[in-house]
């Protein structure tokens, strides 16, 4: 009984076996912005609520924080986000560090202002350089996949 169960077990793996290698393979690519896949741009974390508060004090040159970032939409906020960083309180001790560097998550300030993981004293090994983030903690609302989105936009390339 047990040995008649396996063989006919066996025997329908090997037959629906490539079947399911087609179908796992026609799904890749679906668009999700958990999985690291490279259809995340900056429109889609925008769309997914990833930004929704920094308006509050990013909309661009007299706003609040003075760092002339826009943040009204993931059209506005593009160049900006791939600048380099140019705050009142840094601009000495960050030259040229930029806010976002294609591809690389651990480079890119706005990682180390919004995630403590990313977070140093010396960003991007540049001493004296740190990323605003005790004072950005309190007031963004991220959802939860936050992190590992943006992460997932940086390493793509950070497209628009
Ligand atoms: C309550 C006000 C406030 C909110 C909300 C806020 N920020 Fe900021 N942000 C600031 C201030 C003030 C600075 C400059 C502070 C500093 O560097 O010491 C800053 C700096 C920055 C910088 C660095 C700019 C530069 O050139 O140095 C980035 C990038 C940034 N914020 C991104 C964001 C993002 C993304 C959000 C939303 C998820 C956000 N901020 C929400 C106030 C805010």
């Amino acid at each position: 009984m047990t040995k008649n169960t396996t063989t006919q077990w066996m025997v329908g793996l090997t037959v629906a076996g490539p079947l399911l290698i087609l179908a796992a393979c026609s799904g890749a690519g679906s668009g999700s912005t958990s999985d690291g896949s490279c259809t995340t741009t900056l429109r889609t974390l925008f769309s997914n609520n990833n930004f929704i508060t920094c308006v509050n004090c990013h909309q661009g040159s007299g706003s609040s924080s003075q760092t002339n970032l826009d943040m009204t939409s993931a059209d506005t906020a593009y160049n900006g986000l791939l600048a380099t960083v140019q705050s009142p309180s840094n601009p000495s001790q960050c030259a040229n560090v930029k806010r976002v560097v294609p591809q690389h998550p651990e480079l890119s300030y706005l990682m180390g202002i919004l995630f403590a993981d990313y977070n140093s004293s010396n960003f991007g090994g540049v001493s004296n350089c740190q990323p605003p983030y005790a004072s950005h903690s309190q007031s963004l609302n991220l959802p939860p996949n936050a992190e590992a989105d943006i992460k997932a936009w940086i390493n793509c390339g950070a497209n628009q």
